[in-house]
């Protein structure tokens, strides 16, 4: 492996550049430990500051790097450069817009979560102390309650790309998936009856480009799935 890492990113001010363009940077390769990240904290610290990205947690906690790495979607904080070919290709999230360089605008993707209800809905009486739930009730959310809102799956669904005003996406889907599977959530066939539409859940295709990009190997195909199967199964 070489001292120096080459990159080439997407770089887009709307204020001032007519279009896009990509701009070479080369860093200094710190160690096997290094992520795509660390080459953008260094860019940004020791080269070019005006280069703009979000990242928080740093750890592949918090969804706010998500981006488009050598053509395919990932996290930036936990992508290892080395095993990427040179010089390193990275973009913005494909299908969204722009506000700066590596920074896309997420309103429209949070604006669908927010369209799914994502909060327990219940109308027995409060319990005095909790809504409780057996460990296999419990394990029927893993695969769901990992996901970190990335969008890594949706801007990488096609249908989406071409339906995205209409049809929800496979994180939002995953996360309707979510409340739908969990046992203390009394609102099932209420959210079933807002997700049984031919653009907002029925424009998934199954092509799986989600659960190819999810960073945390989750399976949104599998969450969707599900749903037109229950949707299946109270029509029977
Ligand atoms: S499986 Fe469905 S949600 Fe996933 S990428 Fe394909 S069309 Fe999109
Ligand atoms: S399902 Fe995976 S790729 Fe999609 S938003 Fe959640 S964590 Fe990100
Ligand atoms: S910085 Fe939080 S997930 Fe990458």
């Amino acid at each position: 492996m070489s001292d120096i890492i080459k990159l080439s990113i997407f770089r887009y001010d709307p204020e001032k550049d007519e279009k896009p363009f990509m701009q070479s940077y080369e860093v200094p390769f710190s160690g096997p430990g290094m992520k795509l990240l660390d080459a953008l904290n260094y860019i940004k610290w020791h080269i070019d500051g005006t280069l703009t990205y979000r990242r928080s947690c740093g750890e592949g906690a918090c969804g706010s790097d998500g981006l488009n790495i050598n053509g395919i979607n990932g996290l930036g904080c936990i992508t290892p450069v080395a095993g990427l070919k040179q010089p390193i290709h990275v973009r913005p999230l494909p299908s969204m817009e722009v506000v700066r360089d590596l920074v896309v605008d997420m309103d429209h993707f949070f604006d669908q979560y927010r369209q799914i209800q994502p909060w327990l809905k219940t109308t027995s009486p409060v319990p005095e102390n909790e809504r409780l739930q057996t460990p296999a009730e419990r394990a029927e959310l893993d695969g769901s309650y990992e996901c970190i809102l990335c969008g890594c799956c949706t801007t990488a669904c096609p249908s989406w790309w071409w339906n995205g005003d209409r049809f929800l996406g496979p994180a939002a889907l995953l996360q309707a998936n979510r409340w739908i599977t969990d046992s203390r959530d009394e609102a099932m066939g209420e959210r079933l009856d807002q997700l049984e539409d031919s653009f907002r859940l029925y424009r998934c295709h199954q092509i799986m480009n989600c659960m190819e990009a999810c960073p945390k190997e989750l399976n949104p195909t599998a969450a969707i799935d599900n749903i037109k199967r229950k949707i299946l199964a109270r029509k029977s």
